[in-house]
């Protein structure tokens, strides 16, 4: 589907985000953890959560849906049944990362695939902690899916320093962690999101900036309800349309703020923009607030590497709000960036290219030379089927003065997909 996008004039109104993605996953995987029936208020739309549901209904886990509230009869770590086809996780890198540390851990002998995206994105950085925990991982060129999991032998207890900051790789490890008798620990030097020790309230060791996180069989998997918070990574598109666009009020009731994810909300006002947060309170294990933002005039700002991990997935968004900042910002240490759903810096570089604007790409980052007064060229922008490159494309359209075009524009489906009509409904 093309996606045609008209200028705004004005962006005034009120978005409930959709619900988180992240914690959407971990609260089928770790309600099906848990033995017994737990209930998800407030479940994702998204396509990428129902490849978690449908996974883990292959694996033998009863799992209702009314509406967006979803019951699942829980097996407990030792009830999942061996799926008699392939788990297919879609475009889904949580499903497929996460999936595979509890099947690991499980000794459940299946095969993971996913669409051809996710076929393309390295899984070698789980392969080698989960290997190294006594999985045997048959993967195509030794790094890519279909990933053929089994565990011959008994779990293997693992010491792990995160080579990489990802949130991904260390819930993968803790998970399959939760299957052995001694504790396995995973060693963060820069912190990511953290719903996975949160939400199974697991223990976890300071030491300076470092944290020591454990699992292990004796860890009980909780048993709760969960009300899933909006998603922060969807209220940024908002925050940023908002931030830049000169007659903008914008209402984000319920957005998670988790402090591992709201870097970009901390950047945006470090830019100058006018965001005032209310209601802060608890959704379950999750903090979360009513956002308001208006428009402002930006400064620019420079992001380096140990702020990249707390906003990774706001960078596209990020770049684009950097267009209208009065100067030159710079994103750098971005280099996981070119591993998403596609190459996104090199995506987002194609958007500024075609916008007009005045900007460098580096391997690992972007450097953007920006002016209150950009007018982003009308274009036909390509989103690389990426959710987060077509609702980025789809924003800065709305600066343009005249209507942009943005291909391939179903995929905001993956993570939100009331996306268009929320647009809309902002530029009524
Ligand atoms: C996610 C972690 C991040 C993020 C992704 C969701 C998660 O990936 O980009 O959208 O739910 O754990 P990495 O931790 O691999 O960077």
């Amino acid at each position: 589907m093309d996606q045609k996008v008209l200028p705004a004039a004005q962006l005034k109104g009120t978005i409930a985000p959709p619900p988180d993605k992240s914690i959407s996953h971990r609260s089928v995987m770790f309600a099906a953890l848990h033995q017994g029936v737990s209930t998800i208020e407030n479940f994702s739309e998204a396509a990428d959560p129902h490849s978690t549901v449908s996974c883990f209904r292959s694996l033998g886990v009863e799992i209702e849906q009314h509406r967006s509230t979803l019951t699942v009869h829980g097996v407990g770590r030792d009830g999942f049944r061996h799926p008699q086809q392939d788990l297919d996780c879609g475009n889904s890198g949580t499903t497929m990362r996460l999936l595979s540390g509890i099947l690991a851990g499980a000794g459940i002998s299946c095969t993971l695939v996913g669409d051809e995206s996710l076929s393309a994105r390295t899984m070698r950085r789980i392969i080698d902690p989960l290997e190294k925990m006594g999985a045997r991982i048959k993967a195509r060129q030794d790094d890519y899916a279909p990933l053929s999991i089994s565990r011959p032998g008994s779990l293997i207890p693992l010491r792990f320093e995160l080579p990489i900051p990802s949130a991904q790789l260390k819930s993968c490890v803790l998970l399959a962690g939760l299957f052995g008798k001694e504790p396995t620990q995973v060693i963060e030097r820069i912190p990511s999101r953290d719903h996975t020790e949160r939400l199974l309230d697991l223990g976890i060791e300071k030491a300076g900036n470092t944290r020591i996180i454990s699992s292990s069989r004796q860890d009980v998997i909780p048993e709760q309800s969960y009300t899933i918070p909006g998603d922060f990574s969807a209220a940024a598109f908002w925050l940023a349309a908002g931030a830049i666009h000169p007659r903008a009020e914008i209402e984000l009731p319920g957005t998670g703020l988790n402090p591992t994810r709201t870097a970009f909300l901390d950047i945006l006002r470090e830019m100058g923009a006018n965001i005032r947060i209310e209601q802060e309170r608890q959704a379950g294990q999750e903090p979360v607030g009513d956002i308001t933002v208006a428009g402002s005039e930006l400064k620019p700002i420079n992001i380096s590497s140990e702020r990249v991990p707390n906003c990774i997935d706001e960078l596209p968004i990020l770049a684009v709000a950097m267009l209208f900042a009065d100067g030159v910002s710079r994103i750098s240490g971005a280099e996981e960036l070119r591993h998403k759903e596609t190459d996104r810096l090199n995506a987002v570089a194609e958007i500024l290219e075609n916008a007009g604007a005045d900007f460098t790409e580096y391997e690992d980052g972007l450097e953007i030379n920006g002016s209150p007064d950009f007018t982003p060229r009308p274009a036909r922008y390509n989103s690389y089927h990426d959710h987060r490159i077509a609702m980025a494309a789809g924003v800065l359209s709305l600066l343009a003065d005249s209507p942009s075009t943005v291909l391939g524009a179903e995929c905001t489906a993956i993570s939100y997909p009331s996306f268009w009509d929320d647009l809309q409904l902002l530029t009524n």
